[in-house]
């Protein structure tokens, strides 16, 4: 047999870790190099090229990547002693973070780039083929988005008929315990025509829920065809008129750019869901002020009841940080309370991590380890009851799913209510992709059952777009 004068496929493993803009971008990273003869596959073991995309948010999740590293150079010893290699890339906030570290600390990795190189992925890879070990952290001038590859989309059954779409990224905020400002750099956001552009893609290839990703989402100020600036209430608004569209999220969200433009668009705009991610991270106005998170806590919950007013079905989550510096018991108490104020549907909390490079990291009243651990689990007690009353409440109330997959039993499907339960039902497979009136009738530990409408079952077809006619009491 003569070879081939094709390159073969390659094969490309993107493991994925932090928040759903790492999930994006590993697409994005997949995308790019498709044109280049890279296929992913399921399982690290097939791979050729295998890239850790990095998140250096907290000190466990920088640490893994070394031990992750460790592996993958065992694997690649192994196939060498058998005439393989394997090409270790990493990618993502740690190798911003601690490009140099990476390179130092552990030669097997052949390439290291930012979360701002994506684009060059290609170039990059080829100068690694060639034996040079490859870092690339800068923040360039050109737009990433704007040399990356159109966003590849196929619906498959069981996934695609949601997707995440990255607007804004970066963030000039600096609390005192964060390094994103340092790993994904200054605020900066898409035009709004390539926003629409990519959910147009999205739109034809069948998805129908669109969660826009920033880590200030909601600071978006994109520059329409005109240069006129668009906030993320009208970009939201352009984004509901794609034939298809029918659901959006966005995440993750600043208390202090919650703007009445976008609150008005929470009342006015069905497709936007009434689910927000609304971080507060603490409860004490001192704490706040020393994660220079610029607000009160009364400032916050005037801000929730202003988007209560406007859209009085709002459910909310969050996130919590135990024990910052300085942090006392009556500080977290004060952390109970919000909680209590507020009731969230979900939230996310964390033990305080001290972040290098970060003001947080030499403050000098550092909480004990098993202070925070304590707190934590009190916190976590409090919002597990809080998840578990949210889920209840829905019990009852007929809500507009989207049917997103077949369920665990034959003549079952599966979706996803507007707060993202999920939620199982008796109902024919056709279904899929529209949203229908759900009655929920039990609830789960983390999922909810439901009935379709009775109408539903009569004519199923007469409900597609049904989700306006839904109330919001
Ligand atoms: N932009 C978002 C947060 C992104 S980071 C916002 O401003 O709300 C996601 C969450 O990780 C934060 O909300 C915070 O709760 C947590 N976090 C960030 N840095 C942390 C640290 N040093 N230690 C513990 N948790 C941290
Ligand atoms: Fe980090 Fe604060 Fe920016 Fe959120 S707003 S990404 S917590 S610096
Ligand atoms: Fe982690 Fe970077 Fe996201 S630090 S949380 S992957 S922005």
């Amino acid at each position: 047999m003569t070879e081939s004068p094709l390159p073969a496929t390659k094969k490309l493993f993107i493991k994925t870790y932090g928040c759903q803009m790492n999930v994006y971008d590993s697409d994005r990273m997949a995308d790019a190099l498709a044109p280049h003869g890279y296929e992913p596959v399921q399982a690290m073991e097939d791979a050729d090229l295998v890239v850790l995309n990095t998140c250096h948010i907290r000190e466990k999740a920088s640490e893994k990547v070394f031990s992750e590293i460790g592996r993958l150079r065992e694997m690649r010893d192994e196939r060498r002693l058998n005439g393989g290699d394997l090409m270790i890339g990493v990618a993502g906030c740690v190798a911003q973070a601690e490009g140099d570290e990476i390179v130092r600390r552990a030669p097997a990795v052949n390439l290291v780039f930012g979360p701002q190189s994506y684009h060059r992925l290609p170039e990059l890879l080829a100068r690694a083929h060639n034996g040079a070990r490859v870092v690339d952290t800068d923040f360039p001038a050109e737009d990433k988005f704007a040399h990356l590859p159109a966003a590849k989309r196929e619906v498959t059954r069981s996934r695609g008929l949601t997707a995440f779409l990255t607007v804004q990224e970066g963030c000039d905020k600096f609390c005192s315990f964060c390094v994103v400002p340092y790993t994904r750099g200054a605020e900066t956001s898409r035009p709004v025509e390539q926003v629409l552009r990519e959910a147009e893609q999205l739109a034809e290839a069948g998805v129908r829920e669109l969660t826009l990703l920033g880590q200030n989402v909601n600071a978006y100020h994109g520059l329409d065809s005109r240069g006129r600036t668009v906030g993320l209430g009208e970009l939201c608004y352009r984004l509901s008129l794609i034939p298809g569209i029918a659901r959006i999220r966005y995440t993750t969200s600043h208390p202090l750019d919650m703007t009445d433009e976008l609150i008005e668009m929470h009342r006015d705009l069905d497709a936007l869901m009434p689910y927000l991610h609304l971080p507060v991270q603490s409860g004490s106005d001192r704490i706040l002020k020393a994660m220079n998170r610029r607000h009160t806590a009364a400032e916050y919950l005037a801000v929730i009841d202003r988007i209560k007013a406007a859209r009085p079905d709002m459910a909310l989550s969050g996130d919590f940080i135990v024990g910052f510096p300085g942090e006392t018991d009556e500080d977290f108490e004060a952390t109970m309370e919000i909680v209590k104020a507020v009731g969230y549907a979900s939230a996310f909390t964390f033990k305080y991590s001290i972040r290098p490079g970060t003001p947080g990291a030499t403050m000098d009243n550092q909480v004990d380890d098993a202070v925070k651990a304590e707190r934590l689990q009190r916190l976590n007690e409090l919002i597990t009851a809080q998840m578990r009353d949210f889920l209840r409440s829905t019990v009852g109330r007929t809500l507009p799913v989207l049917i997103e997959k077949p369920g665990r039993n034959p003549g079952q499907v599966g979706g996803r209510s507007p707060y993202l339960q999920a939620v199982h039902m008796d109902g024919p497979e056709r279904l899929i992709g529209q949203i229908v009136p759900v009655t929920i009738v039990s609830a789960g530990n983390n999922s909810l059952a439901g009935k379709i409408v009775t109408d539903a079952e009569r004519n199923p077809d007469s409900l597609i777009e049904s989700q306006a006619t839904v109330s919001h009491a």
